[in-house]
């Protein structure tokens, strides 16, 4: 009787033994073979506000400056920006974007009329970076423009006659003022923005007026000469499903290309929110939790527009998301000033590999902000500069641009803290036009290497390298002593045997990994 009751013991605990193992296999399944839908490059844009020292300060430290420029152009930020080939810039905001006027930041410099910026930080706005210096600096760095005009305070002229200004090549009172101002050719902006977050900062308005609004001012927005403008209909708050659906059924397809949607991962909530640098792993997993939420809310609002744009012609344009914590301690509250760790790049990651997910809807996203603000891919001070996580991870997902969105499964284990429970594995996949597989994978666990098995199915994988962003912990950051804390480099923890891969992530760390 003991003995029989010792063999079922042992039967069960070696079940409960290999189950448990099992579970704990992780595993990659990417099919190589079965893609159709691109990843538009656009899905890896920013966001360039007359905010805290994201313009000024950031990038555009004037001629007269003593840090180093070109025509007033910071060169530390410019390189780093052409360094990540950045796909296009969105800008004046935000905000500040309906109460602009763009002819107040146009002409003789010193002649041009200051405002205050009362939504950030109650500053004097001189107007010296206007439209002139945006759209050449968007040609110095490589980048396609994305112009947001103002419907909260400014009106339709305003803004048909600023399409006409940059845009026309002909006889028209605009053009022959673009070309007094120095600009003999038109810059040609394809991206328009009509408003931002007028259910809001601009102008509190209703999802039907709005709608109204939008087609109104639609109607006068010009196209000239082969340029075909993409015009973006200010989205949704977040949750707030009811305005994708009364703009989707108040607006003709035919006459928006774009519908956006901001998305801000807030750990606290938006009275309390949390500090940038200072948490534990259970608010750690809290904030990825909050970020990876844009995946349900993106099949939701996708789900409306299915709806009234079955053939997916209208794009959804998530041109705000990333992080939003407290400022950094003694800086002004109005200019959003936050650090940046690898919690950060987990929440870069998450996100992007969202995107990519939904790319058949998604046709842009920009993250919030470029330099100095919110989740920033750039922090300077003065005469200096330094790359944040989250830079390095937009640097890490280059090769998914343009690249064929692949299908894949993946079996991964869970990390937990307190009431928080994640899969510790987060993974997107392509394939660039030369054939290369490209798998993008976030180990989001604090403290554990896990070991990847991927089959690359539907190809002949000969040969793999492989990049790495990691720090030494998921509180890790870059300051201006120490500057490589967290930062991208090459990564040999991989056996490729007979097409199967076999990765060794470390923990707390963002993989990308090529396949041929
Ligand atoms: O990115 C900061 C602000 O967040 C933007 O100005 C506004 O559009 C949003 O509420």
């Amino acid at each position: 009787m003991k003995k029989h009751y010792f063999n079922i013991m042992s039967l069960l605990l070696s079940l409960l033994i290999s189950f448990g193992a099992y579970a704990q296999t992780n595993r990659l399944i990417v099919n190589a073979d079965q893609g159709s839908v691109k990843i538009n490059k656009h899905i890896y844009g920013h966001f360039a506000e007359h905010l805290g020292r994201n313009i000024y300060g950031g990038i555009w430290v004037g001629p007269d400056s003593s840090v180093p420029n070109e025509a007033g152009y910071r060169k530390d930020v410019m390189q780093a920006l052409i360094n990540l080939e950045i796909p296009n810039l969105r800008w004046p905001g935000g905000c500040f974007a309906d109460e602009y006027h763009w002819m107040d930041g146009i002409g003789d410099p010193k002649e041009r009329p200051k405002m205050v910026n009362t939504h950030w930080g109650g500053v004097t706005e001189d107007n010296s970076f206007g439209t002139h210096e945006f759209l050449n600096y968007c040609k110095k760095i490589g980048t396609e423009p994305y112009i947001t005009a103002n419907v909260g305070s400014g009106t339709i002229e305003e803004m048909s006659k600023w399409i006409e200004y940059i845009n026309f090549d002909g006889v028209s009172p605009m053009a022959e003022l673009r070309r007094k101002n120095g600009q003999e050719e038109p810059w040609n902006v394809q991206y328009w923005g009509v408003g931002n977050e007028n259910w809001g900062c601009g102008g509190n308005m209703t999802a039907e007026y709005y709608a109204n609004e939008y087609r109104r001012y639609a109607t006068y927005c010009r196209n000239y000469g082969k340029n075909r403008l993409y015009k973006i209909a200010g989205g949704a708050n977040s949750v707030d499903y009811n305005w994708t659906e009364v703009l989707m059924k108040n607006i003709p397809l035919h006459m928006m290309d774009g519908l956006s949607v901001h998305y801000y991962t807030v750990t606290g909530n938006w009275q309390n929110k949390t500090s940038a640098t200072q948490f534990d792993k259970e608010m750690y997993l809290t904030t990825l939790r909050k970020a990876d939420f844009i995946d349900e809310l993106i099949q939701k609002h996708a789900t409306i527009m299915d709806q009234y744009d079955p053939q997916k012609k209208v794009g959804m344009i998530v041109d705000e998301w990333g992080t939003w914590y407290d400022v950094e301690p003694g800086t002004n509250p109005g200019f959003l000033y936050q650090q940046n760790t690898m919690r950060d790049a987990h929440v870069a990651a998450i996100s992007l590999n969202i995107f990519n997910k939904h790319a058949d809807r998604v046709q842009m996203a920009n993250l919030a902000q470029t330099v100095n603000v919110l989740q920033a891919v750039i922090l300077t001070n003065e005469n200096d500069m330094i790359l944040t996580p989250t830079y390095h991870v937009f640097d890490l997902y280059k090769p998914h641009k343009e690249a064929t969105l692949l299908s894949h499964q993946l079996v991964s284990e869970q990390v937990s803290y307190g009431k928080e429970k994640m899969d510790a594995l987060h993974v997107s996949s392509s394939k660039s036009d030369d054939g290369t597989v490209n798998i993008s994978i976030a180990n989001i666990h604090p403290d554990k290497k896990i070991s990847l098995d991927i089959d690359v199915r539907g190809m002949d994988a000969k040969s793999a390298t492989a990049q790495i962003v990691t720090g030494p912990a998921i509180d890790a950051y870059n300051t201006f002593e120490k500057k490589d804390v967290v930062k991208k480099s090459e990564f040999k923890d991989f056996k490729l045997n007979k097409g199967k891969l076999t990765i060794n992530l470390p923990a707390n760390s963002v993989v990308m990994v090529r396949v041929k």
